[in-house]
């Protein structure tokens, strides 16, 4: 586990906000605190980026707080989550940390660890400008605890172009059929069909759910979740061949990568296609590279119509140190220019309704209109359809196959019903 954290002292020239007329008890307060820490896993390139827009925005707008970024670097949070966990624990929150909307939030409210949003909603109007069923999500017995960045897609596949054409590949594959005769293709050209990351076991895991998802459809995935699908049932068998078909055309030595280094395969020409969130397209801009000339994406197979949503959200932990400063930080990230200022170098789409749409790019403006117009469908690695405690356990059943030669379906399919057993708990 790796531990990087630096401090950002404001910008001396920024202008100061005159935070005045507040109506409601938790944001009444203007914010003269001097310093403010955030709690991330958003260490790598184009989480980086993304990350330090928001932060120039708070920094204009709270000159005098220095700004401490404390990010734990690891995909997911998969290492980040355990260091947060053990801070709480310890009374020791930051002022404010990540969590994803949905269950994982769902887990840290009933756990005691955050302060109700409700009236910070009211007086930023925010309940009229996050869609509705996305606030349901932050909602637990009627009151709101997160504050929304972002609307990431966890269904992505993204590849090549030059790969694909060396491999006959001429067009995105749509259904799982036509992307199995395609990682032959790839197979026939000498290329590696799939890169995989096996660091941390959230790739794996990311990629598994994708591909229940393709392989059962969307009512019958959401039934995973309600109990009316059966995790040891015919549904999960069929998707686990597939996945088990799928794993045996990628790259060799897959457990030392984490997903920046598995995107490398594919932007380099050494693999054909990588399933991976949007955060992937960012971290490319930030090496430099082009959407639509070095790497390029469709929805993943299976899912075409489908959005499998997740969203990065901001918290207000019980007992943080700089209160102020954090709900100062909690109106840039629901803020139209806090949002316009991440998510175009985050890779994903504004979580508000009013984005200004000419600050993305062509890859976001498509998943705007597919976020509008998709089914959607929650994310099981990223925090909507499990807590931390299914998703450490989902993660560690799928590690345990992909080390083991992936060969046990039987095994894990059993591990699965007790990860979802334990999200229960
Ligand atoms: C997700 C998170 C994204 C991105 C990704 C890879 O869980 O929501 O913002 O950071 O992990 O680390």
């Amino acid at each position: 586990m790796r531990r990087s954290s630096f401090r950002l002292v404001a910008a001396a020239a920024a202008i100061a906000l005159a935070v005045t007329g507040c109506s409601s008890s938790s944001d009444e307060a203007a914010n003269e605190d001097t310093e403010f820490e955030i709690f991330t896993w958003w260490a790598s390139g184009g989480e980086a980026a993304g990350l330090q827009g928001m932060i120039d925005v708070y920094s204009a707008e709270n000159p005098n707080t220095e700004f401490i970024n404390a990010a734990v670097a690891g995909g997911a949070g998969v290492n980040a989550k355990a260091v947060l966990q053990s801070r709480l624990d310890a009374n020791e929150p930051p002022d404010s940390f990540q969590a994803h909307a949905g269950m994982e939030l769902d887990g840290y409210v009933r756990g005691g660890q955050l302060e109700d949003l409700t009236s910070l909603y009211a007086s930023e109007g925010w309940d009229k400008i996050f869609p509705s069923d996305l606030i349901k999500t932050l909602t637990v017995d009627g009151k709101i605890y997160s504050v929304p960045v972002n609307i990431h897609r966890a269904n992505v596949l993204w590849w090549n172009p030059a790969t694909a054409t060396k491999a006959g590949v001429t067009k995105a594959p749509e259904t799982l059929d036509e992307f199995f005769a395609d990682l032959e293709k790839f197979k026939k050209a000498g290329v590696t069909g799939l890169a995989l990351a096996g660091k941390g076991d959230w790739a794996i895991a990311h990629l598994l759910d994708w591909m229940l998802l393709a392989s059962m459809g969307a009512d019958k995935f959401e039934g995973l979740y309600n109990g009316s699908t059966s995790w040891t049932g015919p549904e999960v068998a069929a998707g686990l061949k597939n996945f088990q078909k799928a794993l045996s055309y990628g790259n060799k030595g897959a457990g030392n990568l984490d997903w920046p280094d598995a995107g490398k395969l594919v932007t380099s020409g050494k693999a054909g296609f990588f399933i991976m969130g949007d955060w992937a397209s960012a971290q490319w801009q930030s090496d430099g590279l082009k959407l639509g000339t070095d790497y390029t994406f469709a929805a993943a197979p299976g899912t075409v119509g489908t959005y499998q949503w997740l969203s990065d959200s901001f918290t207000l932990p019980v007992g943080a140190p700089h209160r102020n400063a954090a709900i100062a930080w909690l109106k840039v990230c629901g803020s139209q220019a806090g949002q316009d200022a991440f998510n175009p170098k985050k890779g994903s789409i504004s979580a508000r309704t009013d984005a200004d749409l000419s600050k993305y790019d062509d890859y976001l403006k498509s998943a705007s209109a597919d976020w509008s117009k998709d089914r959607l469908v929650g994310s099981t690695v990223h925090g909507v359809m499990g807590n931390n405690a299914l998703m450490a356990k989902y993660n560690a059943a799928v590690g345990k196959y992909f080390s083991g030669g992936s060969k046990d379906n039987a095994g894990l399919a059993k591990d699965l019903a007790a990860a979802y057993e334990a999200g229960k708990a």
